[in-house]
């Protein structure tokens, strides 16, 4: 194998890239050729509609028994989409081309996710069927509730969502297959209806309250407002700002092309897995600490930073010691490397929230603090680390009652079109085949069996 030192590497409007037995001859735009040993593959450049290029490499180890080798995947294209395009430099993110800036300020969930999902945004008549369809199937088997008695009260929400989805497939046996478009589109409205009620109904059943049902008469979001938040007893008015705030933050969550729970999504629907299996593998994914759990590590570690006296300098220095793998958790990414634009949106929806509903919040100035600071240290600026969508979203969900423990399942439910859009996608493509990366084995050579007797 080549090691980094011992090549070389130019670039121009061609380049050349050179090592002891191996060069790549890059011929751009239409295609790279490599020769290793004298062998040659002439491998197609792939150019997508806003300019990215690929170096198309399934041919590669046929023709020279080399593979590539990407563990984390951070210069690996693992398919073509037309869903979602990100430009982490300018710091660019639109949805079937839309600007994210744009759909935050016009449109709704459900019309975004329609977006995402069929391609376009719907006529009338169009959002209002899908509108129609979603509602009418918020409602759980009642079966079903009986599950959320079996889980300790202290059952992590995202536990229970994840094992809700999956379950769901075994209650839809006769469309599970979805052989025709009617059956998938089904799943996928019965989908979306019925994970905010999950979410809602773990929450009641964590608190000790009876669940409230779905009612018809709501929007999606003020739905979901009323089963978390309304009791039998009294009547609930859903507040309007916090509607739209909230319609706000789904529409930032919806997609955000081939992320960890997305690739997951991607990957376990390869496998012919149902849609309902394939997102509950999305939602485990999501559920870890670098990706959706960081809005609630956010929280905690707002929290720490007051409780020892609001010095986020000290914070930051503790970060920057790198000390037991400590982050600044709600900054960086992997692929923006400037501010990512659902943070700046969300950061302005945030003090509007806070101030509309005479919330004066120290946890949010401490937050304005610790970004103002990184913002301005060398560490930060160096790695172009900025603050991500999960850095001011847990602000908003605590103004709006939800516990620190359920923020990551409103990522869960805002993130569900741009899962479902890519599952679609992905097995709507005629030349669809299982994923399955190759490794490079570094374990023991042959290595013969000893009796027992014979260990030692
Ligand atoms: N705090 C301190 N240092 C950081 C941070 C951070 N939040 N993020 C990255 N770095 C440093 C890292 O230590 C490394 O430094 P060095 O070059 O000295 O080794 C450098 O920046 C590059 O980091 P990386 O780990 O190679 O970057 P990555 O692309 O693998 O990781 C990330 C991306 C999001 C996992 C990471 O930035 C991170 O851990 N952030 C905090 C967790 C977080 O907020 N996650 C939510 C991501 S956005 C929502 C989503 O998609 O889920």
């Amino acid at each position: 194998m080549v090691k980094p030192g011992r090549a070389q590497i130019r670039y121009a409007t061609g380049g050349i890239f050179m090592g002891r037995h191996l060069s790549i001859i890059v011929i751009m735009p239409d295609y790279a050729k490599l020769s290793l040993n004298g062998a040659i593959a002439k491998l197609p450049v792939f150019k997508g509609t806003e300019g990215e290029r690929g170096i198309d490499i399934r041919e590669l180890r046929d023709r020279t028994g080399l593979i590539t080798l990407d563990p984390s995947y951070a210069n690996t294209g693992s398919c073509t989409s037309d869903i979602t395009f990100i430009d982490g430099e300018r710091g660019i993110l639109r949805y079937r081309g839309m600007p994210i800036e744009e759909l935050a300020r016009k449109s709704t969930f459900l019309e975004t996710s329609y977006l995402l999902i069929y391609g376009s945004l719907p006529t009338a008549k169009d959002l209002k069927e899908f509108t129609t369809n979603v509602t009418r199937h918020t409602l759980l088997h009642e079966d079903l509730k009986n599950f959320f008695s079996n889980y300790p009260i202290t059952a992590h929400p995202m536990a229970i969502l994840s094992a809700m989805v999956c379950s769901l497939s075994s209650y839809y046996a006769e469309t599970l297959i979805a052989r025709t478009p009617e059956e998938l589109n089904l799943n996928i409205a019965r989908l979306i209806a019925k994970v905010p009620t999950v979410a809602a109904f773990s929450y009641k059943k964590s608190i000790g309250q009876p669940f409230v049902y779905p009612h018809n008469s709501h929007s999606y979001t003020a739905n979901f407002l009323q089963m978390m938040f309304a009791v039998p007893a009294e009547e609930y008015k859903v507040d309007k700002d916090v509607e739209r705030a909230l319609e706000i933050l789904l529409i930032l969550h919806a997609d955000h092309e081939q992320n960890c729970s997305t690739s997951t999504v991607r990957l376990v629907g390869s496998s012919q897995a149902n849609l309902f299996a394939s997102i509950a593998a999305g939602v485990c994914a999501l559920w870890g600490r670098l990706h959706g759990g960081a809005n609630a590590e956010v929280m905690d570690m707002l929290e720490r930073i007051r409780h020892d006296g609001g010095d986020v300098k000290k914070y930051i220095d503790l970060v920057k010691t790198k000390k037991n793998k400590i982050r600044l958790m709600g900054f960086g990414h992997r692929v923006y490397k400037n501010y990512d634009p659902r943070a700046s949106i969300i950061k302005n929806a945030c003090h509007k929230l806070l101030r509309k509903l005479h919330i004066d919040d120290e946890l949010l100035d401490i937050a304005i603090q610790l970004e103002n600071a990184a913002l301005h240290d060398p560490y930060f600026l160096e790695r172009h680390l900025y603050p991500n969508v999960d850095f001011y979203s847990g602000l908003i969900y605590r103004a709006m009652g939800i516990p620190t423990n359920m923020f990551t399942v409103m990522f869960a439910l805002g993130r569900l079109p741009g899962w479902i859009a890519h599952w679609k996608e992905m097995r709507g493509d005629p030349g669809m085949k299982i994923g399955r990366p190759r490794q490079i084995y570094t374990g023991p050579t042959l290595n013969h069996y000893k009796p027992l007797a014979q260990r030692r």
